[in-house]
């Protein structure tokens, strides 16, 4: 085994996150980052409606349907299959075609979740402008699917495209909040960001 497999091994094997998302049902570890998130940003109530984009294998999506209980829905989309969850309608394909729109149909969501991440090519420059494309496309959805008054939760990585992903969301929204989850590993260049308030004239039919 390759040594840097035998190290992610290793760390998944001790990772408190990963025993605990085991212990709680959850599918994936990142359950605990929006947990967090959503204890401190107060982001998901009960009777909302959330679009969770990049959402496989669903842990963001569990807790979401859990949280909007009762009356609310979540609608989770990733390139790969999401297995079924309780409240969720679960959508195959890239959120930047239109399936996810024809879900919504004429509702708007209060929150909009994007951990998509693309595949890591391992060059920093590339991996951050895939990223930074991710989520200008989710700014994007945002302006078609969002409530003026709703929320938007991006995954950002620090380095060369992080400041053009800030000015993106600046332009977007009043209000853009960094966030970084205890969850969200230390030597992580990860954190994500929190955008209130679409500015009413950014906005798309
Ligand atoms: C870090 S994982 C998401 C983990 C998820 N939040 C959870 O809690 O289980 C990132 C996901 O983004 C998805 N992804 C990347 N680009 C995408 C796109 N254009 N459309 C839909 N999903 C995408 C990947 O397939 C991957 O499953």
């Amino acid at each position: 085994m390759a040594k840097s497999s035998k190290q992610w091994l290793r760390r998944h094997v001790t990772d408190p996150y990963v025993r605990k998302a085991k212990e709680q049902g959850y599918r994936s570890r990142s359950a605990f980052k929006l947990l967090e998130m959503n204890q401190k940003e107060k982001l998901l109530k009960a009777g909302m409606t959330v679009v969770d984009l990049g959402a496989a294998p669903g842990g963001w999506s569990q807790v979401a349907a859990e949280k909007v209980r009762p009356g609310g829905r979540v609608i989770a989309i990733d390139l790969l299959e999401i297995a079924p969850i309780t409240g969720v309608t679960a959508l195959k394909g890239d959120f930047r075609e239109s399936s996810l729109l024809e879900a919504l149909g004429s509702a708007k969501a209060d929150v909009v979740l994007c951990d998509a991440a693309p595949n890591l090519s391992g060059i920093a420059l590339t991996d951050q402008a895939r990223q930074l494309e991710l989520a200008e496309a989710a700014v994007d959805l945002c302006r078609k699917a969002l409530k003026p008054e709703g929320v938007f939760v991006v995954k950002a990585f620090h380095g060369s495209a992080f400041d053009a992903m800030v000015r993106t969301l600046r332009s977007a929204f009043a209000s853009v909040r960094t966030v970084k989850p205890a969850a969200s590993r230390g030597e992580s260049a990860e954190t994500y960001v929190v955008a209130r308030r679409l500015s009413a004239e950014q906005e798309t039919a």
